[in-house]
């Protein structure tokens, strides 16, 4: 397939975790449709098969990963299975995480370990993972899927903003090292999101923070997936380095 302004991705290898549902999922279909051949790694064998069935719909060659990200063997597992697979890896994005609640003086030290593991851990050990065979072809993206709060703050939620404020220096400071070598490492922070992440959330919460966003309403995941589609593409994507780019409805002007 020709790499063209609606298949930006043509010929390119892309692995995206927590691909089984909302932004990931999401990422994973505008990838499809740009044109790039995936890697689908998730925890949730069950709906990674649906997002990977619609994928191929779509016209991608498509290999389902099951892993948890929070484990070191299940963080490597989706690069694995690109190499192998693909012969390489050109895309990677970290977008598996999860959320938990408690107040700091609740917080236990297993709920902060979990959150460090699959928030961030796992976007080091699958970065470094991909990075030899990306700086041995010169050419690759690394896209992590941070979040608004990392850079805000969130009552009730200090080990997902500290993980998710690790994510963007994580960011930074790898596309310092390695974009002479075209390497670009960038995220993306969303602000509130309708998945099943927030699905949990007290409607009232909801209702309430919408209010105070400057567009007045939730983003969707399919609103956030062009970026992930951006950064990978050429001419487009080339000049974003360390860069943190914010689908927050307004919530948060850096
Ligand atoms: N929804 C929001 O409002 C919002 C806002 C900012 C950032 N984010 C971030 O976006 C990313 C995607 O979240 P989402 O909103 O699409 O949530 P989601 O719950 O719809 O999807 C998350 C996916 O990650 C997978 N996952 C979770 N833990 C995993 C693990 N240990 N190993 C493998 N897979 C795992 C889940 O199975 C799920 O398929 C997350 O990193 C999240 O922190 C979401």
């Amino acid at each position: 397939m020709q790499r063209t302004l609606a298949t930006p991705l043509a010929g390119r290898r892309a692995v995206i975790t927590g691909a089984a549902s909302g932004i990931g999922a999401a990422i994973a279909m505008a990838y499809a449709q740009a044109g790039a051949s995936l890697v689908l790694a998730d925890r949730n064998g069950a709906a990674l098969q649906d997002v990977a069935a619609t994928c191929r719909a779509l016209g991608s060659t498509v290999h389902e990963c099951i892993a948890d990200v929070g484990t070191r063997s299940g963080a490597q597992a989706g690069v694995d299975a690109c190499v192998q697979a693909f012969g390489g890896i050109d895309i990677l994005v970290n977008n598996a995480g999860m959320l938990t609640q408690a107040k700091c003086i609740d917080l236990t030290q297993e709920m902060w370990d979990d959150m460090l593991r699959v928030d961030l851990t796992s976007v080091f050990i699958a970065s470094q993972r991909a990075l030899p065979h990306m700086l041995a072809q010169r050419w690759g993206r690394i896209i992590n899927v941070a979040s608004q709060l990392g850079i805000k703050g969130g009552a009730d939620l200090t080990h997902y903003a500290a993980a998710k404020a690790g994510v963007i220096g994580f960011t930074k400071s790898l596309a310092l090292e390695v974009s002479k070598d075209n390497v670009l490492v960038n995220a993306i922070a969303p602000g509130p999101i309708t998945t099943t992440l927030v699905d949990g959330l007290s409607p009232d919460w909801k209702t309430a923070k919408a209010k105070e966003l400057p567009l007045g309403r939730f983003g969707l995941a399919e609103e956030v997936a062009p970026i992930a589609v951006l950064l990978a593409s050429e001419p487009g994507g080339n000049l974003f380095v360390g860069q943190t780019l914010g689908p927050n409805s307004g919530d948060v002007m850096p």
